[in-house]
């Protein structure tokens, strides 16, 4: 019994890192649609002073922004993609940064800087809208 769990659990943990190195997402619009409730989130709670939520949020946009950039890592020749990607994963940990001193002001700075980057990742990838 014993001995299966473990095989198990390893098995478990090799999947895990497999699928770590590959972009596990699809780029669809249901990814964008929680992106976007996500960002929404952020700028409410940032609004309000509610640290600890946007904090959630922030770090969870992180774990969203470095997936698209694998995603597009994967998906070759589109470096801006990537770069745009990665420019927004920053901000995110910028974001929090302000978040721990309750900076709300510059907070809010960055994340309007993050949606600009949306923007212009949108401008040049989203076709047809
Ligand atoms: C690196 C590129 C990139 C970044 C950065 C990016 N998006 Fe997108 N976004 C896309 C692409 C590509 C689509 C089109 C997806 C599709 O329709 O299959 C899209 C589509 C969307 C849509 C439309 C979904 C629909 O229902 O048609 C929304 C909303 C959206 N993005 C929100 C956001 C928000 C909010 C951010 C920033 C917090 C963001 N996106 C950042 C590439 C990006």
């Amino acid at each position: 019994m014993g001995t299966i769990r473990m095989r198990k659990l390893m098995l478990f943990f090799a999947f895990l890192t497999i699928t770590g190195s590959v972009a596990a997402i699809t780029l669809d619009e249901d990814y964008m649609q929680s992106m976007e409730d996500r960002q929404k989130s952020l700028s409410a709670n940032i609004g309000i002073q509610n640290a600890k939520g946007a904090n959630e949020d922030a770090k969870a946009m992180m774990e969203m922004f470095a997936d698209v950039s694998d995603y597009y890592v994967q998906k070759g020749n589109a470096q801006d993609a990537v770069d745009w990607s990665n420019k927004s994963r920053e901000l995110g940990s910028v974001i929090i940064k302000y978040l721990a001193v309750k900076d709300f002001d510059n907070a809010t700075v960055s994340a309007t800087t993050m949606a600009k980057t949306c923007k212009d990742c949108h401008r040049l990838y989203k076709k047809d809208k």
